[in-house]
């Protein structure tokens, strides 16, 4: 079963380009890099699990059946692509048999988050390649810590900062022009620090190079 909320504000053209073709665009590192990583993140998830900043909804059809998941996108062009996958994947026509996941168009920083979504109340939160774009990466993960239970899982797969001082120079260079192509998305964000910061212990994590360097981690509230 879905159901959608929706605040958002009308989009540019590129905007809705950008999210027409975003799946076309990550293809090849998709199946090539992330999709069996995303599978391994995702799989063993149960209870109540938002996911932040969901795109065309590339994740839904890993969780597995006992997933109640709430699945959060500011963009408007981005979520109807996700709903039109929710459909296509038929998982309100499977009730049980698949994951429960509702959708609402907001992002972290929306008031209207606060009161969807209490403290204290969720068992697992997904950043995947998302905290390259929210405007403010560590307010995302103290509002991640503060709705998560004790215990709950937060779970990350990203590009961050290049390990080399030639991979950081060439990042910088890169960026400006980067973050207008791709709405919003910064080459050189290292979210460790500030989920370190936030109050999490650290259960896996792995960095690896394919394209660009990732960081792809589990980490416990405590
Ligand atoms: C690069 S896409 C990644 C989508 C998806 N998570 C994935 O793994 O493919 C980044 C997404 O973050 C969303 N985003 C931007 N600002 C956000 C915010 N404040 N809160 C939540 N998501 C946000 C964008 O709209 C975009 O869909």
């Amino acid at each position: 079963m879905c159901s959608s909320r929706d605040s958002a504000l009308p989009e540019t053209l590129y905007a809705r380009l950008f999210a027409r073709f975003y799946d076309r665009f990550m293809n090849r590192i998709e199946t090539t890099v992330l999709l069996h990583r995303r599978k391994r993140l995702l799989r063993p998830l149960r209870g109540k699990i938002l996911e932040v900043g969901s795109g065309t909804g590339i994740n839904f059809p890993l969780y597995s059946p006992g997933a109640d998941v709430l699945a959060i996108e500011p963009s408007r062009s981005m979520m109807q692509k996700a709903e039109e996958r929710m459909t296509s994947l038929g998982f309100s026509r499977n009730a049980g048999s698949s994951p429960e996941i509702r959708t609402a168009t907001l992002g972290i920083g929306d008031p209207e988050l606060e009161n969807l979504v209490p403290p204290n109340s969720v068992d697992a939160v997904v950043f995947t390649l998302v905290l390259c774009t929210v405007p403010d990466p560590e307010y995302a993960i103290r509002f991640a810590k503060s709705r998560l239970k004790k215990g709950g899982k937060l779970l990350l797969l990203e590009h961050v900062r290049a390990s080399t001082s030639a991979g950081r120079i060439l990042q910088k260079t890169l960026n400006p022009f980067w973050t207008r192509f791709a709405q919003g998305c910064n080459l050189d964000r290292e979210p460790v620090s500030l989920v370190r910061a936030a109050g999490f212990r650290l259960l896996e994590e792995d960095r690896f190079r394919d394209t660009l360097p990732f960081y792809q981690a589990i980490y416990e509230s405590i």
